[in-house]
């Protein structure tokens, strides 16, 4: 590496969240409270250790909802809402909306040139999602091009860092192999000077043996949540597209409503079969969210037929308000202030441009842009 890169004190963290809705307890364990946790940590001295990024990937709403736009405004305020209330904290966070920050886009713009469309072909989520949504229309460039503009989300901030589920890996993937490509193109001494004797295709690979590359855009790493199981409802992933939900922002009486029709283990029929919590949803939720103490008294009740599912899920339901209560005390707070909600994003932008700026100016000045 050479000495125009200064290592940063800090090390950079970058994650985002498409506006859907209101964020349920899948998205708050599979995510955003790994966030709030990252923000908190320190190095010895004291100091923090991650430089964090928040932000809301509403041009990605997009990509599949372009024909329908009209939640989009008030899904980014619920989704806010939510990431205050889980303990996102401005002010050890950059919290921002990816549309505050152009460069995002012109980043894109520019790895599109260099991304091939196989690698944008073969990501699993691209054929998945376009089987899946069969009602859309997919068959579009900003589609296609989704994992591009991720990969711009987190390159034009130089992160190092991207916390995120086991379902987005693919897309960090995908986000290593363009900086790659970028460096390698641009960031070599033999960068840009064309050979008119040889191909595209013999330049790249002659450029991908060079070694004394400049990493630009440095290769991000994925930093996976321990993401325990998460069913919904009805024992399927906790998701918003099957209607299993639990809303962060859900009340206690709503929770509890949900959890009471939760399903369990089939084979327990009447109040006094055994049951098997190793195959009950409704207890894969316990081991999420109740005490060591709690889950050894369901487990030994459901085995004995000591308890009825009632009592279980009623456990269960108290555990999850538990960590829920200061979720939505935080949540009414940012509620009732939403000038101070709209100042947090404001300052977020500036400060996501800013440094969005830096990597910028190297970046053209790399691809002989700027
Ligand atoms: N694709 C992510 C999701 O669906 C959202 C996202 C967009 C993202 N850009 C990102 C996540 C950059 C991490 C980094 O959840
Ligand atoms: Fe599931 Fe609890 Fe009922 Fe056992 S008692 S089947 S763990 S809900």
């Amino acid at each position: 590496m050479s000495e125009e890169i200064t290592i940063p004190a800090r090390r950079r963290v970058l994650s985002g969240m498409r506006p859907t809705g209101k964020l349920h307890l899948g998205n708050y364990m599979g995510a955003l409270k790994n966030w709030v946790n990252l923000q908190h940590e320190t190095l010895p001295d004291g100091t923090p250790k991650y430089e964090c990024y928040f932000f809301i990937a509403n041009f990605h709403a997009l990509t599949t909802d372009y024909a329908d736009t009209s939640e989009v405004a008030k899904n980014i305020s619920e989704v806010v809402l939510d990431f205050l209330g889980a303990g996102l904290d401005p002010k050890l966070s950059t919290i921002f909306v990816q549309s505050e920050v152009p460069a995002h886009f012109v980043l894109n713009s520019l790895l599109e040139m260099i991304t091939p469309l196989s690698w944008l072909e073969r990501v699993p989520t691209y054929k998945d999602q376009q089987e899946q949504l069969k009602e859309k229309d997919l068959a579009t460039i900003g589609f296609l091009g989704y994992p591009v503009l991720q990969s711009a989300d987190i390159l034009v901030y130089q992160a190092e860092f991207v916390p995120v589920g086991q379902d987005q890996a693919a897309h960090v993937e995908i986000t290593r192999e363009i900086a790659r490509r970028f460096n390698h193109l641009y960031g070599s001494k033999r960068a840009g000077k064309a050979d008119a004797a040889k191909s595209d295709k013999e330049r790249l690979a002659e450029l991908e043996q060079e070694s004394d590359v400049r990493e630009v855009l440095p290769e991000p790493k994925v930093l996976l949540t321990p993401s325990p199981k998460l069913p919904g409802t009805d024992g399927r992933k906790m998701s918003k597209s099957y209607g299993n939900t639990i809303l962060l922002s859900d009340p206690e009486p709503e929770v509890r409503a949900k959890l009471k029709t939760m399903v369990t283990d089939p084979a327990r029929v009447r109040r006094t079969d055994a049951g098997n919590p190793d195959v009950c949803p409704v207890f894969d939720l316990h081991k999420v969210f109740s005490t060591a103490e709690v889950q050894a008294q369901a487990a030994e009740g459901c085995r004995t037929a000591g308890i009825g599912c009632i009592q279980c899920k009623g456990w269960l339901a108290d555990a999850v308000v538990n960590e829920l209560v200061p979720i939505q005390k935080r949540r009414r707070y940012f509620e009732a202030h939403p000038d101070e909600v709209k100042a947090i994003l404001a300052d977020g932008a500036v400060r996501a441009n800013a440094r969005a700026a830096v990597t910028m100016a190297q970046v053209l000045s790399a691809a002989g842009l700027g």
